[in-house]
This record gives C-alpha cells, sequence and structure tokens, in this order.
C-alpha cells in the first residue's frame, strides 16, 4: 500500500498503477515518488501531464492536498459560511491515553508517556517557556526504542499537531523555541507564524552530517524563537567573550579604535551560535546521540525566563533540559515517551551538572574570561584595564 496524499489524490495505491501512471504521463517513477514523498505541488509540463490524465483540475489537485495558495485561501475567506456550512465545527480529537509520573524534584514534575497526552492536562496560557527537541524523522531509532518511524506527510501532519498543542499552554508574552533540521524548522516556523510573533531564527553553528557530494557542507541546527503576544515578557541580555585566536589569546579581528568602546561585560549575543560545543565529554555525555549541550539550554532559559518561571519540554530524551531548568530554579513539566532512567540517573548526579553550569555562567557576560585574560596578558595583548592606563597615561 503506497501512502502519501499524491498518490492518494490521484488514486494510485501500489506499484503496478504507480508503474501504469508514469508510462501514461512520462513522468519518471522517481519524480513521481519526489512529488509525493516531499509534498512538493508539481508545475509546468508535469503539472499539466497529471491534470490530463487524472482529469483532475488544478485547484481540484491543491485542495485535494491540501496546498493552497493564495488565490483559493482568498475564495475560501469569501465563501466562508458556506463552507462552514458542509463541514460543520471540526473539533480536536482528544486523546486519552495514560503517562504516569515518575518522579518530582524541588522544582518538576518527571513523566513518562505521549507528551500529546500530558499537553491535555497542563493548563492552558500557565507555561512561560517552552524549549522542544523533537524527533528529526532521520529513520533512526531512538535510545528510547522510539523509530523516527513517519514519512514526511506524516510528520508534518504530527508536528503541526504537536506544536498548535504546544501554543495554547503558553503564557501571553512567553517564549517558544524549537530546536531541528532547517528543512523541519522550515514548516515548523510556516506554522508557528499563524498563532505566534517570529523574533528569530537562530543558527547553532554545529557540524552534525559528513559533506555530502553537490550540497553545502550541512553546519547549523536551527533554533527557533517565538513568543506569544507582541513581546517577550522576559528578554534577559546574554553577552559572551570576545573571540580570540585559541592558542595565543590574540585578537582575531582588527578593533582598530573601537577597542576601549567595547562592553567590559562582553559582547552582544548575535542570531549566530558559534560556542556551543556538542557533548563529547564522557563525564558530561548521558546518552549515544540526541543530547543536546548544557550550555545551548543554559542560555536558552537564563535568557527568556526567570527565576520560578514555569518551563515545559515535551520531548525529554536525556532531560537536558529539565537538569537546567532545576540548577536555574525554574519550575519545570517534562515527559519522555521511551525510557527514562537516563534522566533520572542525571539527577542522582546532578551536583557534576550544577559545577559545569557554574562554570559556565563564570564565563559569560564578561569581554574575557579568567583563562584568556591570563593568556593575553602574558602574551602582552591588551585588556580593558591596560588600554585605560595607556589613555591615563598620555
Ligand atoms: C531529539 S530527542 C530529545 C533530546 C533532548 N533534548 C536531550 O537533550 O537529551 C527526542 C526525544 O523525544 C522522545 N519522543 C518522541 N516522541 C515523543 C512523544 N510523542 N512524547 C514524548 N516523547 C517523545 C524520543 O523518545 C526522544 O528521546
Amino acid at each position: 500500500m503506497l501512502k502519501g496524499s499524491l498518490f492518494h489524490a490521484l488514486g494510485i495505491s501500489d506499484d503496478l498503477q504507480l508503474k501504469t501512471f508514469a508510462n501514461k504521463t512520462g513522468i519518471s517513477v522517481s519524480k513521481l515518488r519526489y512529488y509525493n514523498d516531499s509534498n512538493v505541488f508539481p508545475i509546468n509540463s508535469d503539472l499539466d501531464r497529471i491534470l490530463i490524465n487524472s482529469k483532475l483540475t488544478a485547484t481540484q489537485l491543491r485542495l485535494q492536498l491540501g496546498m493552497l495558495n493564495n488565490s483559493i485561501l482568498a475564495e475560501i475567506q469569501k465563501n466562508a459560511s458556506s463552507i462552514y456550512e458542509i463541514i460543520g465545527e471540526i473539533h480536536e480529537s482528544k486523546s486519552k491515553e495514560k503517562y504516569s509520573k515518575v518522579f518530582e524534584t524541588s522544582y518538576g514534575n518527571m513523566f513518562k508517556g505521549n507528551c500529546l497526552d500530558l499537553i491535555e492536562d497542563i493548563d492552558n496560557e500557565s507555561v512561560d517557556l517552552i524549549f522542544a527537541d523533537p524527533p528529526f524523522n532521520l529513520n533512526k531509532k531512538y535510545e528510547s526504542g522510539i523509530n523516527d518511524f513517519k514519512d514526511e506527510t506524516e510528520y508534518l501532519v504530527w508536528t503541526e499537531n504537536w506544536v498548535s498543542k504546544c501554543v495554547y499552554l503558553l503564557k501571553e508574552g512567553g517564549s517558544f523555541f524549537v530546536w531541528n533540521l532547517p528543512k523541519w524548522n522550515t514548516h515548523i516556523a510556516s506554522i508557528l507564524n499563524k498563532y505566534l510573533t517570529f523574533r528569530h531564527w537562530i543558527s547553532v553553528d554545529i557540524k552534525y552530517s559528513f559533506p555530502i557530494r553537490n550540497r553545502l557542507y550541512p553546519s547549523h541546527y536551527s533554533l527557533l524563537y517565538y513568543v506569544k503576544g507582541e513581546k517577550p515578557n522576559t528578554f534577559n541580555h546574554q553577552r559572551i567573550p570576545l573571540e580570540i585566536c585559541r592558542h595565543c589569546g590574540g585578537d582575531i579581528r582588527d578593533y582598530g579604535g573601537y577597542k576601549d568602546k567595547l562592553n567590559t561585560k562582553g559582547i552582544n549575543l548575535s542570531d549566530i551560535w558559534y560556542d556551543i560545543p556538542p557533548v563529547r565529554h564522557s563525564k558530561y555525555k548521558n546518552r549515544n546521540s540526541n543530547e543536546l549541550p548544557l550550555k545551548l539550554l543554559e542560555r536558552v532559559i537564563s535568557m527568556a525566563s526567570n527565576e520560578g518561571d514555569l518551563v515545559f519540554d515535551p520531548f525529554g530524551g536525556s532531560g537536558t533540559t529539565y537538569i537546567v531548568s532545576e540548577i536555574l530554579k525554574r519550575k519545570w513539566i517534562g515527559i519522555e515517551i521511551g525510557d527514562v532512567s537516563t534522566i533520572q540517573r542525571r539527577f542522582e548526579d546532578i551536583r557534576t551538572q550544577k559545577e559545569y553550569i557554574y562554570d559556565i555562567q563564570q564565563n559569560k557576560n564578561v569581554l574575557f574570561t579568567d583563562r584568556t585574560r591570563k593568556m593575553r596578558s602574558k602574551n602582552g595583548y591588551w585588556l580593558p584595564e591596560t588600554l585605560k592606563k595607556a589613555t591615563n597615561n598620555r
């Protein structure tokens, strides 16, 4: 049985029917599969041939595929009452599956189960910050045993479901971050644009794959940052140290006469984050894949929430969001559909991670860290105080 909305619209349900349709239209099987699997609307001569052979019109095909362009949307708006009479009120299906609490801490509650079920029981407009790192649909098996299972259409339907449900949980002024591959975040952005205000597409410079032939080398993850309403309730500026040569501590850029104008509290964080190291050190690594760096969560949570605020992450994994929330004294709600023992163990050894977070905090909101300060001083590079001295001696 072949899946996908194009095949469904064309009445193609097996390989033989697909081959026959390919022969009739002169469009290769692989191209038809591409249109179907990637949810791309065919255009030009491919569209003409599909329409002739399916006896559909372009509008019918668009409606069947749910790929509405602005002209169709305008017609729907004009005819809203008649369309409503046909389809009636659509109720979101509510799930009744059970999830269960596995442990609680001073600040949080950890559940095991499907986040879609838990979301139904969280009060609307009660959450200050949502951070979500969903499965990437790469067709791989998680340590949890959960498969990254879905074809593209299924993945996007599922994505729209959890994203829109999460939106209801956010307080006015609350922030919503989604970590994903750029490809999926283009879709997630189009869902979020319907409900929230866009703030940033943050590119986090982490290499995650080998170079691919005929492609640019994929070197960043996308972190979407949206807010409910016009502006965030909380935006705590984060500053980072000046980028310097790792070996000698020298300047990487020429700051000319501007050195003394640089804020001693550090450089304003931009929307390109190049200073997030992947989790490698075994001391901090809690599972083989998909564990986000503590530094990433420390930054997001410090930036978009305050002590006592409520943080929700629907996809627990190894529990990075929950550990950081706990250490930073944010209330949190967590859930993981697979094994939660990694998260539990992580909380039993929270001390190591506290030290790491403390270290991260010591090294932000400063122009130079203690370590780079020492290196620069040893190698004769300027520091804010030496610049001042030089000016006073003039
Ligand atoms: C990309 S990982 C999250 C990693 C996490 N951010 C960390 O730093 O460890 C996604 C996780 O979501 C879990 N998951 C997938 N579908 C889920 C669902 N419907 N409800 C709850 N958890 C789910 C998977 O088992 C996987 O552990």
